[in-house]
């Protein structure tokens, strides 16, 4: 199988008819979202998510996102308490995922949610809600790359990885925000992160004026199953916090900072000149791709600003350094 590519903007119409055509025979279509590129398919359906499981490999204990046309849809599915859906009306379409319980009669399958009672809900901007509203019923949608390697931001991603194990590829161009969702649970009042993702923590507290709570620390209880050490493992190993090249490493710079050995570098990135977290937040996982294809044995990151966008890229970097087993 050789998955079909089609460029939304040059025919969005046969790009929609043929998505739910593939997602209404229970098999997983790759579709661009505002955030990194989606495996989706019906989360209604036991069969379409059983094949997004094994077309990534992925661990059957970590539950999907569901994905839904709009705050409305979302209702219909899960329960919102009065500040999830002041979050939602605030961030929505947009790249925050809510953990809600799920409704007792959503329909939503529990190879979704991984037998949980919870279920993980976005709205996506652009195209993908269009689909998601023609074919009424939520997608479930893990990011679009084999399990435990670096997230999708462009439809070649997606093709160079899966592109064998696919029928269908919708080509939305490259991803503005590069980095997953950001995913929150709200729970007696106080909004805890569980994912630092595409909406920063600030501009949660400044929507709902409360405090986003973190995880008290790597010890702490796993609460998005997901949050494996290891991911977004490049072929190469990743040494944060460089303040130097060595010899035989791809350099990834931030904010055009002078680095001590840059001559001995093999190649040299910079994730954002200007020093724009934005910026640096969409070119990640490209600029890893490619420091990773520079023949590298290691790519040496120099450190990244904690805070805004920020937070979600040395989220990424941590666990894409983290040891492999
Ligand atoms: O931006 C995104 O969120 C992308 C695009 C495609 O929407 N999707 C994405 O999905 O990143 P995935 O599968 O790579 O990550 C989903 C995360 C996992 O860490 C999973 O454990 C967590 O969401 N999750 C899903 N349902 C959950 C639930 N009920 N409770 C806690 N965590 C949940
Ligand atoms: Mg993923």
């Amino acid at each position: 199988m050789t998955a079909h590519i089609i460029d939304i903007a040059l025919d969005p119409e046969a790009a929609l008819a043929e998505a739910l055509a593939v997602l209404g025979e229970g098999y997983p279509v790759a579709i661009p979202t505002e955030t990194v590129y989606g495996l989706a398919a019906d989360a209604t359906n036991p069969a379409a998510i059983t094949r997004i499981y094994e077309t990534k490999g992925r661990p059957r204990f970590n539950p999907l996102i569901c994905h839904m046309a709009n705050l409305a849809m979302a209702e219909r599915y899960a329960q919102f308490d009065p500040l999830s859906r002041r979050l939602a009306q605030a961030f929505w379409p947009g790249p925050l995922t809510l953990i809600l319980p799920v409704r007792d009669d959503s329909g939503i399958h529990g190879l979704a949610t991984a037998g949980l009672d919870t279920v993980g809900i976005r709205v996506p901007k652009g195209f993908a809600a269009l689909l998601i509203a023609r074919f009424d019923r939520p997608l479930a949608a893990p990011s679009a790359n084999t399990s435990g390697k670096i997230s999708p931001t462009s439809a070649a991603h997606v093709a160079e990885d899966l592109g064998d194990r696919l029928r269908l590829i919708l080509d939305g161009g490259d991803a503005p925000v590069g980095v997953e969702s950001t995913i929150v649970r709200v729970d007696d009042g106080r909004i805890r992160l569980l994912r630092p993702g595409g909406v920063s923590a600030e501009a949660i507290e400044a929507v709902s004026g409360i405090a986003v709570l973190r995880p008290d620390g790597p010890s702490a209880t796993i609460e998005a199953p997901g949050m494996l050490a290891s991911h977004y493992a490049p072929g190469a190993a990743v040494r944060l916090n460089a303040t130097e090249a060595q010899a035989d490493e791809a350099l990834i710079r931030f904010g055009g900072q002078p680095l001590a050995g840059v001559d001995q570098a093999i190649a040299i990135f910079d994730l954002s000149p200007s020093g724009d977290l934005a910026e640096a937040a969409t070119n990640l996982f490209a600029t890893l791709k490619r420091a990773d294809a520079s023949g590298a044995t290691r790519i040496a990151v120099a450190a990244i600003p904690d805070h805004g966008l920020g937070e979600a890229i040395n989220d990424r970097l941590a666990r894409a350094a983290a040891p492999r087993d």
